[in-house]
């Protein structure tokens, strides 16, 4: 496919074809989103490199299924349940479409407010003179400055480094106005984890150690080169370089989108809690989302070192795991019996999971139930004939491959969905993983599926 896009409805025929031939048979068709969407080629596009996240989506999903006008229009409202740093609504607002997204992790919410901003340019590139002048003045500055509550701070962080990152705290704070001060909460952010100890080859902050590899490993050799990175302590300069990429992709995102025309708003709150007051019954066009997968990302603990540099949560980072899909800590009060979802197929793998593991069983099942939940409200949500477009891996629990895709059908097809169409693209790189365990193993495909409603 190298023809040029063509505008909105570029993809109309490609996707009729595919769902043609998903009603003749009902085999998942297997696409490359890379090479079916041409029209990317590099990837730092907008806004989408402003700050890492675990299990980014591919950009390409989002954009393939944007620019057609057989799911959605311009100007129609899409969703994003599960919206991570914004890689949908950031798509949604160019293709100009109205986006809402919903996330639990308050870093998640932060990073995709900002992405979508249509804050003023010029006021972030004076905001960002000040601060250049401010780190000028607290170069040679004995002054402490408050430092937030970090487990274990003295692990993650050198004294020097902790210093510098509690005056660029004390500096972003104080920005008065909230948009901006967003903006370069991101940046600081990105400092936290960028400058701690922790393995940035890891999701979640292990602290990264050169010993455990040979001399002469490349693995031995990227520790090195980056405890020494972290040894030169030049986090104002990196904090200012960061700041100038990110003005200047914010700039290019307001550039490609018609700025007054298409809202996107984002709810930092767990999805099965929001009301109709807030998202009415029977609006939406269409919600396109990639859900967490079963206990494969632990995005509460990934953020950890930002969420308590920049104190984003009121009580502790446990309580934000709890409302978190896909979460792994349960007591063993829990599950010492078998839970059962009343699907047959679902219950025989998760009795075949529990006789190995029970927490595993417990894991999954209390996955399933959170996902029939969010595939309800979801349901309750669309417009009649609105589309639900979700991406999903499945992966191995204790010993046992588990179709995620197909339980899911399974459930979203009882609540009244009808299958549209399902692809599957192979996944050549999805962000940073976990450690790897015996229990959960590394998901390698992607599935894609339409449901209508
Ligand atoms: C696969 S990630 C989404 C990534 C996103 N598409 C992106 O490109 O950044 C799944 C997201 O679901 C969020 N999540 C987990 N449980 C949730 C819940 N109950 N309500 C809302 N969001 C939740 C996680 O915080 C995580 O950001």
């Amino acid at each position: 496919m190298n023809k040029k896009y063509e505008g909105i409805g570029f993809f109309n025929d490609f996707l009729l074809n595919l769902m043609k031939n998903y009603k003749k048979n009902s085999e998942p068709q297997i696409v490359n989103f890379r090479e079916l969407v041409p029209q990317i080629t590099n990837m730092d596009r907008h806004t989408h490199f402003i700050h890492a996240y675990p299990a980014k989506l591919l950009q390409q999903i989002p954009y393939f299924f944007l620019n057609n006008d057989i799911f959605s229009k311009e100007g129609d409202t899409i969703l994003d349940t599960f919206c991570g740093t914004g890689t949908v609504l950031l798509e949604a607002s160019i293709s100009n479409r109205n986006a809402i997204g919903v996330d639990v992790n308050p870093l998640a919410s932060l990073i995709a407010k900002t992405k979508t901003s249509k804050q003023s340019i010029t006021s972030l590139e004076n905001k960002l003179k000040d601060i250049q002048q401010l780190f000028k003045e607290y170069q040679s500055s004995k002054k402490k400055f408050y430092i937030p509550n970090i487990t274990n701070i003295n692990h993650w962080y050198s004294k020097q480094t902790i210093r510098k990152l509690s005056k660029i705290k004390h500096i972003v704070d104080n920005i008065e106005e909230t948009e901006i001060k967003n903006f370069f909460q991101v940046i600081f952010s990105t400092c936290c984890r960028k400058y701690s100890y922790s393995d940035p080859r890891i999701s979640v902050p292990v602290r990264i150690n050169e010993e455990k590899f040979p001399e002469g490993h490349s693995l031995r050799e990227a520790a090195t080169k980056h405890l020494n990175f972290i040894k030169k302590n030049e986090i104002y300069e990196f904090f200012i370089e960061q700041s100038k990429k990110n003005i200047s992709r914010l700039k290019n995102y307001q550039n490609s989108t018609m700025v007054n025309t298409n809202e996107v708003s984002i709810y930092n709150t767990d999805i099965k809690s929001i009301n109709e007051s807030v998202i009415p019954n029977d609006t939406l066009q269409m919600i396109l989302t990639s859900p967490p997968y079963v206990s494969a990302q632990k995005y509460i603990r990934a953020s950890s070192l930002s969420l308590q540099w920049l104190e984003l949560h009121d009580d502790n980072l446990a309580s934000l795991d709890k409302q978190s899909i896909g979460r792994e800590h349960f007591s063993p009060s829990v599950y010492k019996q078998l839970h059962v979802t009343g699907f047959n197929n679902i219950d025989d793998i998760l009795l075949k999971i529990y006789k190995k593991n029970k927490l595993r069983a417990y894991i999954t099942y209390t996955y399933l139930i959170e996902m029939q939940q969010t595939l309800q409200k979801s349901f309750k949500l669309l417009k009649s004939n609105g589309y639900f477009v979700m991406v999903i891996g499945n992966n191995t629990i204790a010993g046992y491959e588990f179709l995620t895709y197909k339980y899911l059908i399974e459930i979203a097809e009882s609540i009244g969905f009808k299958t549209e169409l399902v692809l599957i693209d192979d996944i050549k790189s999805r962000g940073l993983m976990t450690k790897r365990n015996k229990t959960a193993s590394v998901i390698s495909r992607e599935y894609i599926i339409v449901f209508k409603k």
